[in-house]
């Protein structure tokens, strides 16, 4: 048995929907275990294109189930559209269930989202995420669980509406009734209460049956309101000892933790992206305009994704803070027409290298080290093993490897399940 734990290594949209994918038959549990419906990971298979918010990637994983974990922020609204589409596709949902212990998201939470952004946010994708999270703070959310008994509910919605209608009003809001509330969750509870379980005692079958657990983290370590580039971040822990926090088992039960890069970097949202470069003719081509589904847009939100070359000390300073047992490198086929790639292998501050990572201020500031390697110019789309892989490529992946210190198991060369090199 294994507990696997999938990290995004950057900024978010490394392409972890697709290795999730990938990894799914060979699970019995797939646990989504942070964020909730800001996510948007792309999963293109037989099936069809999906672009998830909620529901785990692993859905089409025939023989195993799938939970919307603890440490989610859940609209459940969200997740019953998505379903619908799995279904539309012919595929079954039965095998998704939802902790009770998963905080509501309702809709006042998306619109004071977007309320304070616009009084100068950061950027986020306005599903209301931090704002869900920041009440989970205030202890003043309701949980999957509290849809079991809706008179109890109705009780706490009548307390927690208090301080909710006190910040809509401040914020040019429009006060939420308790009958409004109470008809959500009434539709809420007739769909789901049938899905909703106990997770402790959930996840600990599974780990006492020693079977296979993967954990889907969503966006990725850099934006980890902890370790990352505060405040440009979410308001989760995307790194990968979050998944035991939430699932409520000890971090040493964890196996294997799975780093997911790109072959270059993106970002959504504002904050400090020292490799960005906007005026690059040959990341413009990488980005596409958009009708393509691996297009640089944004998963969940459309916007296009500001562009920059791979960043080495941010892949170094995610596996430092996950340590990576392996690393699967996505999209190397989007590079495939370069002649030469930059990398950056460091930073300078103020003229100096820097020998640590750097805090959120200055990193704004750096000055990124770059080297540039020799490109492969042919079509890796078709390879299905890391060994035969044009030799620049496999020098290019080499290369990370010894600049990271995580080995790259698998290489990403196109947006389907099966466009995989493996090792
Ligand atoms: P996630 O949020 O980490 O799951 O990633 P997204 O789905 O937001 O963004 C990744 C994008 O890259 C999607 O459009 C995927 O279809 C696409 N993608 C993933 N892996 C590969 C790959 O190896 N090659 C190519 N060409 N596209 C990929
Ligand atoms: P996946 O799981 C890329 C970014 C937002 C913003 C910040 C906070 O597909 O990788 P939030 O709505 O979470 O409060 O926004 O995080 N962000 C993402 N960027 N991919 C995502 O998810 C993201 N989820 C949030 O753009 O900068
Ligand atoms: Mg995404």
């Amino acid at each position: 048995m294994a507990v696997t734990v999938l990290v995004g290594a950057q900024f978010g949209d490394e392409g972890k929907g697709k290795i999730i994918d990938y990894l799914c038959d060979k699970q019995d549990l797939i646990v989504r275990f942070q964020g909730g419906d800001n996510a948007g990971h792309t999963v293109v298979n037989d099936a069809g294109t999906f672009k998830f918010h909620l529901v785990p990637s692993g859905i089409f994983n025939k023989n195993g189930e799938c939970l919307v974990g603890t440490g989610t922020v859940v609209n459940l609204d969200v997740l019953a559209e998505e379903m619908q589409q799995v279904e539309d596709a012919g595929v079954s949902t039965d095998n998704l269930k939802i902790s009770g212990k998963a905080h509501l998201l309702m809709p006042y939470h998306q619109e004071l989202d977007a309320l304070m952004e616009s009084h100068g946010g950061i950027g986020t994708t306005k599903r209301g995420i931090g704002v869900c999270y920041a009440f989970k703070m205030l202890r003043k959310n309701l949980r999957a669980e509290d849809l079991l008994d809706l008179d109890r509910a109705h009780d706490k919605m009548v307390n927690y509406l208090d301080v909710v209608n006190k910040m809509l009003v401040a914020y040019g809001g429009e006060a939420v009734t308790i009958e409004q509330a109470d008809a959500k969750l009434k539709g809420w509870a007739d769909k789901f209460a049938d899905r909703i379980v106990e997770p402790i005692s959930y996840i600990h079958r599974y780990l006492d049956q020693d079977k296979n657990i993967l954990f889907e983290g969503q966006l990725a370590a850099m934006k980890d309101i902890d370790q990352g580039i505060y405040p440009y971040v979410t308001s989760s822990c995307p790194s990968g000892a979050y998944a035991a926090v939430t699932g409520g088992f000890p971090a040493k039960k964890i196996d294997k933790v799975i780093g997911v890069a790109k072959a270059f970097s993106s970002a959504v949202g504002a904050g400090p992206f020292p490799t960005e470069d906007e005026d690059s003719p040959q990341l413009a081509i990488i980005r596409g305009d958009g009708t393509k589904d691996d297009d640089e847009f944004g998963a969940r939100t459309g916007r296009s994704r500001r562009l920059g070359w791979l960043d080495l000390p941010i892949i170094r300073y995610t596996n430092l803070v996950n340590g990576f047992d392996e690393l699967a490198l996505c999209k190397l086929d989007k590079l495939d027409f370069l002649e030469s790639i930059k990398v950056c292998t460091g930073y300078k501050l103020d003229g100096k290298k820097l020998d640590y990572f750097p805090n959120t201020d200055d990193l704004e500031r750096v000055e990124p080290i770059y080297e540039e390697l020799p490109g492969w110019q042919t079509s890796t789309t078709g390879v299905r093993k890391i060994d035969d892989l044009p030799e620049n490529a496999k020098n290019y992946i080499k290369f990370i490897e010894d600049q990271v210190g995580a080995p790259i198991h698998y290489v990403g060369v196109g947006p389907d399940r099966d466009s995989l090199a493996v090792r």
